[in-house]
């Protein structure tokens, strides 16, 4: 049998410790969605909690939002998501495979070496004839079957559509949202108008997504269901350039606050023919998963593409007037936008550590501790009344400042085990000792050292430790 992956293995650990879990289980599972557990979610709210303290608390300039997943069908048309966002889609004739007629393009090229590219070549944006002529002159065949019979090349938009209300006609037709970004730029004026603020500044929301991917895979890294963090910072066309060297600083220290190991990152440009309809450059923060290099975060300059359009098609003006200078214009917009369940994959695998102690393999999460799902774990060494009688006492005190868990079943080397598979950082042991000095053994995840410490003293003890 083939040695289980580091994958497999954050996989598994997910199921057996609460992370996250298959979506619908009971009933056979919903393909590609997935479940937070109790300590998944922990873990999950954690980062988009650093996320929001260090781009909207930390910063004068970033005010938040939460904006509705429905939203007028027209915002999409605007968007030119109802035009723009689909992707080339064509089936093998023979075992009825459906493939990404761009994307057999690109990996055919890849393996062969051929250069050669279709006639106007724009990525999904191809033209269905040059892909399709292409694909004949080049002997493209199904990786599945071999066949090289496709049918027409027809376009697939990713949105998720359905229907509000009770009557089921276009006049009813709604989508669920494949970018939290729009909500922001229809309320550009509600918060400019209600807050007052002058440029540039920005609005950050974090929220769902929903994109009917074509090929969703590698546990949570594409999915058709998913989470964004995301940015649109406004400015005049003058100052794109200075905020977006900011702002490229500031996403990569976000990653490397919670811990992510930089010789895992890179920055990587995309090239013109993957630029979004929207884009005049982009970007990517990408991370170097199992199996390749990922996109974390895209990072768009958008020029004043979104507010010029939803001025057009909603009829209200989108301008802004600056109230010292008087001048008026149609602002400009840099887009940082992070990926939630990413981000969460990220550090799952990038903490992931097997170690040899006396013999026997130690699977631990080293989280960095501000992310931990669980900050401090009460474990009496033994099921006596008085230390269980202590060891809540100490709970109830620690549980107002940190997420602390209470765990008194199974052995002290078992529950050791839980607690580093799910990254906490301090474990503390209540033993008969305790009774006499009034003191617990605090123990490190990383270095496994033990601390004696004063009851009394613990609360500063551990506010200290988690003080940055
Ligand atoms: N508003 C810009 C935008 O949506 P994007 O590059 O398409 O840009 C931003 O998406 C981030 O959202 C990605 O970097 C990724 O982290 C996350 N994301 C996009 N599609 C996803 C999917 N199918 N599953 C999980 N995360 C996804």
């Amino acid at each position: 049998m083939n040695e289980p992956t580091l994958m497999d293995k954050v996989v598994s650990l997910c199921k057996r410790r609460g992370i996250i879990f298959p979506g619908s289980e009971i009933y056979g599972g919903l393909a590609n969605t997935w479940d937070y557990g109790p300590i998944g979610v922990e873990l999950k709210n954690n980062i988009k909690s650093a996320w929001w303290k260090y781009f909207v608390h930390e910063r004068e300039d970033i005010v938040g939002l939460d904006a509705a997943i429905l939203m007028n069908p027209k915002v999409w048309e605007a968007s030119g998501h109802v035009a723009g966002f689909s992707d080339p889609l064509t089936d093998c004739k023979e075992c009825k495979h459906r493939l990404r007629a761009d994307k057999m393009v690109e990996e055919y090229r890849e393996a062969s070496g051929d250069e050669e590219l279709p006639k106007n070549w724009a990525g999904e944006k191809t033209p269905a004839d040059d892909l399709m002529y292409y694909i004949k002159s080049k002997h493209l065949t199904c990786p599945k079957c071999g066949s090289g019979e496709f049918t027409d090349i027809r376009k697939f938009n990713l949105m998720f559509k359905t229907h509000q209300g009770v009557i089921e006609d276009d006049s009813s037709v709604v989508y669920l949202r494949p970018e939290t970004a729009q909500g922001i730029f229809v309320d550009f004026k509600n918060v400019i108008d209600s807050l007052h603020l002058r440029l540039p500044f920005g609005i950050a929301q974090i929220g769902k997504a929903f994109r009917n991917e074509i090929s969703p895979g590698n546990f949570t890294f594409r999915t058709r269901e998913f989470e964004q963090m995301e940015i649109e910072y406004f400015l005049p066309e003058s100052m794109w350039q200075e905020k977006y060297e900011e702002f490229k600083t500031a996403s990569w220290n976000f990653f490397k606050n919670i811990g992510i190991k930089e010789e895992n990152l890179r920055w990587r440009q995309h090239l013109d023919d993957e630029l979004s309809h929207y884009s005049k450059m982009t970007f990517d923060i990408e991370y170097k998963f199992p199996w390749g290099w990922g996109e974390l975060e895209g990072f768009a300059y958008r020029t004043d593409f979104d507010l010029a359009s939803h001025t057009k098609f909603s009829g209200q003006d989108m301008s802004y007037t600056d109230p010292i200078t008087k001048e008026k214009y149609t602002p400009h917009c840099i887009e940082p936008s992070f990926g939630a369940d990413r981000t969460v994959l990220t550090a799952l695998l990038d903490s992931y550590t097997e170690e040899e102690v006396k013999g026997e393999t130690r699977v631990v999460l080293k989280l960095d501790k501000t992310i931990a799902p669980v900050k401090i774990a009460i474990l009496p060494l033994m099921k006596k009344d008085e230390l269980v009688e202590q060891s809540r006492s100490i709970f109830n005190d620690l549980k107002k400042h940190f997420m602390v868990q209470y765990d008194e079943t199974q052995s002290i080397g078992k529950r050791y085990r839980r607690q580093d598979e799910i990254g906490t950082p301090y474990c503390v042991t209540i033993d008969p000792e305790t009774i006499e000095d009034k003191a617990v053994t605090v123990r490190d995840r990383d270095t496994m050292e033990q601390e004696r410490i004063k009851i009394e003293n613990l609360v500063e003890y551990f506010k200290e430790k988690y003080s940055r």
